[in-house]
């Protein structure tokens, strides 16, 4: 296990209002720190995410529109260049969007490969709650957004058009997980009663291939709760998440009795194990971040770069450094 002691970079929340950044010297493992309401979020992203979810659970919204609106923050951040509006496009300079939300009943909803919408979370959201079904891919998602009244817009910006003509220039793929920070964001919540919810939204891996779909929208892969238990979520190369059901992974470790930071630990072990002599092994980055039903958490990734975002009434809103393998 690493020892190593971590900066926690804290961003005061008081009632959701102006944030200051303040430094102080913790262990990573914040498992003792059992409590909730808590949410947790990959990456820095997930601190303003977190502050929405936050702001909408105090408010007196329930979990599964906090983590709604929180995540909805990222994906329409055209700065966060791996979600939403502004996220790297394929290798066809097209934006394709995946998503995914659970409820503490297990009720889950997810699109995959949609275009032109902005908030993908909101129509895995409207799957999960107004069809009979988990997942709507492509046309039909978006078909099935547009009858919900969601509007088609480009999601191709600027930037990430100017981007995407250079990288054609070698047209190499070699995905770069900790760029600028961020990558998927997932997020996972416990509310006041002890009860779970989580989203997950990506625009993949940069440079994919039309069509490819990564682990976010895939419950068990990108996401996976049970009221019962604890929550989990993944980011980084969606293929290494979705070969060790990873998320379902960590839910599973911690029935058996692992912490969230041992669960997390050993699966992101597994995809070591699995990757090590691959043909993406020197690019390969995976997290998780979990929490279990007494609200303790962790975070762990296979390589030094990930870190994500807590707050609760205890640290308010906090970026830690994630503990890692290699
Ligand atoms: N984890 C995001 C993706 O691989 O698509």
């Amino acid at each position: 296990m690493n020892k190593r002691r971590n900066f926690i970079k804290k961003s005061i929340l008081g009632t959701v209002g102006a944030s200051s950044l303040i430094k102080c010297d913790v262990p990573t493992n914040s498992n003792a720190q059992a409590t909730y309401p808590r949410i947790i979020s990959t990456w820095n992203h997930g601190l303003s995410a977190n502050k929405e979810a936050w702001k909408n659970l105090m408010d007196g919204k329930n979990g599964i529109s906090a983590v709604e609106a929180g995540v909805k923050i990222s994906e329409a951040d055209p700065k966060v260049r791996s979600v939403g509006y502004g996220g790297f496009p394929d290798r066809e300079g097209i934006v394709t969007l995946d998503a995914c939300i659970m409820d503490k009943n297990s009720n889950c909803g997810s699109v995959s490969f949609l275009q032109n919408i902005k908030h993908p979370i909101s129509v895995a959201r409207l799957v999960m709650e107004q069809t009979p079904h988990v997942m709507l891919s492509g046309k039909g998602a978006l078909d099935f957004a547009i009858s919900k009244g969601f509007e088609q817009e480009e999601l191709l910006t600027k930037e990430s058009k100017k981007d995407w003509i250079k990288w054609k220039e070698e047209s190499k793929y070699k995905p770069v997980i900790n760029i600028e920070n961020h990558d998927t964001i997932s997020m996972l919540l416990i509310d006041n009663n002890g009860d779970l919810f989580g989203a997950c939204t990506t625009s993949g891996a940069a440079w994919k291939m039309h069509g490819r779909v990564g682990d976010s929208p895939i419950i068990g892969a990108g996401l996976f709760l049970d009221n019962e238990v604890g929550a989990a979520a993944a980011t980084g190369l969606g293929e290494a998440v979705i070969r060790t059901s990873g998320s379902a992974m960590v839910v599973e470790l911690m029935r058996q009795g692992h912490p969230p930071l041992e669960a997390c630990k050993l699966i992101v072990d597994r995809i070591s194990k699995i990757h090590r002599s691959g043909p993406d092994w020197d690019y390969l980055q995976v997290g998780f971040i979990a929490i279990n039903k007494k609200g303790e958490y962790a975070g762990y990734s296979l390589k030094k770069g990930f870190d994500y975002a807590v707050c609760d009434n205890e640290n308010q809103n906090s970026l830690l450094k994630a503990d890692y393998s290699i």
